[in-house]
């Protein structure tokens, strides 16, 4: 790879490139919640966020100074909130040592709560127009696909060797296009899944994986470890038309909302004398079904029941639909279960 390619690639992203809403904004702390946002999710899902988020949250002292409730119903059914809990230690941290906005130095942005080379990369690049490649896997599999590199791409070796070539390739003048069109031919051109459209590309006559039409086999799949899988019983109690929720404790999705569950499976008679035995007294057990979530590293199999109440428990708290809906952050694994109630 050449400044010829890399001219060839910024002329096709000028083609080419889609109208985003963090792409008419230089503003660090904008191009950081995207870059955040973006991380895990897709592109259409992240539009609506990124705009609801920075309606309410337009500088940083006002994402430092949020309620972390109110932060985690603004990412509800994103997934991953901790990085939304990085994000409000970040803008913390950040005022705490006396500046206004984002560092403009790797090494400063490298110590922040939730900002690793790729991010780190994307702010310098797109926000301060500096010479600092953003990689992430989908640079990885453009890269891996012109080189047929069989290496693994997830290991520090490689990035360390692509993010030296591509910052030798990096011009300050065009630094953002840079970082933006390895990003745009990665979705739109070199994709993951499926055929990529390499006649569409402008690295088509120097990738090595078009020339003997082995994309597929790249980048090369590392076996996965196999989920974990975990037995979930949920109780949805009723009583006066409203439902209990209460907050997460600890582990996956802490300082979330759910619905009270056990991580074992019940049928619904179980589950009656398991409840009734604990005091609450009972007038109907119903089923609403089974329910599967997904997270990165476990899978959750839930089986949930709704269970009508004769009497108020003093220990539980109950919240209307509506309440539910609009305060709490409900995460997408219980908001399935909630939908049936609608
Ligand atoms: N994925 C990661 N960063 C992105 C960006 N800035 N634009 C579009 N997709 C992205």
């Amino acid at each position: 790879m050449n400044e010829l390619e890399i001219e060839k690639l910024l002329n096709w992203y000028q083609e080419n490139k889609r109208d985003l809403p963090w792409r008419h904004t230089s503003d660090p702390y904008k191009i950081w919640i995207s870059e955040i946002m973006l991380q895990q999710t897709r592109v259409e899902v992240v539009k609506e966020y990124y705009k609801r988020f920075l309606a309410k949250l337009p500088r940083m002292e006002d994402l430092a100074k949020v309620k972390e409730d109110t932060l985690l119903k603004l990412w509800e059914g994103l997934g991953y909130y901790s990085r939304a809990k990085n994000l409000k230690k970040c803008a913390s941290r950040v005022l705490e040592l006396g500046m206004k906005t984002l560092p403009e130095e790797e090494e400063s942005l490298l110590d922040l709560p939730g900002i690793g080379p790729y991010t780190a990369g994307a702010i310098l690049s797109i926000a301060y127009q500096k010479c600092y490649p953003a990689i992430d896997g989908n640079v990885l599999r453009v890269l891996s696909r012109i080189y047929e590199d069989d290496r693994d791409i997830l290991t520090p070796v490689v990035r360390k060797e692509y993010t030296s070539l591509l910052k030798s390739l990096m011009k300050e003048e065009s630094a953002r296009e840079f970082t933006e069109s390895f990003i745009e031919l990665g979705a739109l051109v070199c994709i993951p899944n499926g055929i990529p459209h390499c006649k569409d590309c402008p690295f088509k006559d120097i990738c090595k994986s078009f020339k003997h039409q082995t994309m597929l086999e790249y980048p090369k799949k590392k076996l996965k470890k196999e989920r974990k899988k975990i037995k979930k019983t949920v109780f949805v109690f009723q009583f006066d038309g409203e439902y209990v929720i209460q907050k997460r404790k600890d582990g996956v999705l802490k300082g979330l909302y759910e619905f009270p569950n056990e991580d074992i499976e019940m049928t619904p008679k179980e589950c009656y004398e398991k409840l009734s035995q604990k005091g609450y007294k009972i007038k109907s057990v119903e089923s609403l079904g089974c329910f599967k979530h997904v997270f990165s590293h476990l899978e959750w199999h839930m089986t949930a029941y709704l269970i009508f109440l004769k009497e108020k428990p003093k220990n539980l708290k109950f919240y209307s639909k509506r309440r539910i809906e609009h305060e709490y952050s409900l995460p997408s694994a219980f908001q399935q279960i909630f939908q049936k109630l609608k």
